[in-house]
């Protein structure tokens, strides 16, 4: 069962990280360039068909995990093992996310034009950052670590 966790856990972050570097590299750059929020509009109407169940499904996954590596929730936060060092990390990174996310979602996207594109992009490049941390850390718990 955790074998298959992370299997889909890996699968979901081809699509969340590779969908914002896509985003991030590909399209805003044009959108911006050409003061188009045509762009974005277009790409964010079929990226969160797949991006917010890949969403969805990293957060289960990696929750099931999480209970799996450390079933005492109380030990999820700190810096004194890998694991809890992993999850606060992980906890923080989805955090910001979320609030990154829900501020674009309710206060930018619905009234987008090209004077508040630049706002958007406030938001695109940080979560991009944020979903490769989140690769970052995870492969680096199973190679033991930065250190
Ligand atoms: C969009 C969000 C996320 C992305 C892109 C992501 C990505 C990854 C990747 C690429 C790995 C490495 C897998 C491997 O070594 O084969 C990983 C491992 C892990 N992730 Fe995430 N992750 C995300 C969210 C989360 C969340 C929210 C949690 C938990 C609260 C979490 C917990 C873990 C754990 C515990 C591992 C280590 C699994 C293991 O190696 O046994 N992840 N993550």
């Amino acid at each position: 069962m955790y074998t298959i966790a992370l299997m889909l856990h890996v699968l979901g972050a081809t699509v969340w990280t590779g969908g914002h570097l896509v985003l991030s590299f590909c399209i805003l750059p044009v959108a911006l360039r050409e003061r188009s929020p045509t762009y974005i509009r277009n790409f964010e109407q079929r990226f969160e068909k797949i991006g917010i169940p890949a969403l969805v499904i990293q957060i289960g996954t990696g929750l099931y995990m999480a209970f799996q590596l450390q079933p005492d929730i109380s030990q999820w936060f700190g810096f004194d093992n890998l694991v809890s060092q992993t999850l606060t990390l992980k906890l923080s990174f989805l955090a910001a996310t979320a609030l990154l996310a829900v501020d674009a979602r309710l206060r930018i996207i619905p009234n987008l034009t090209e004077r508040n594109l630049t706002s958007l992009a406030w938001h695109v490049i940080p979560v991009t950052v944020i979903s490769v941390l989140f690769v970052l850390v995870g492969v680096s718990f199973r190679t033991g670590g930065f250190a």
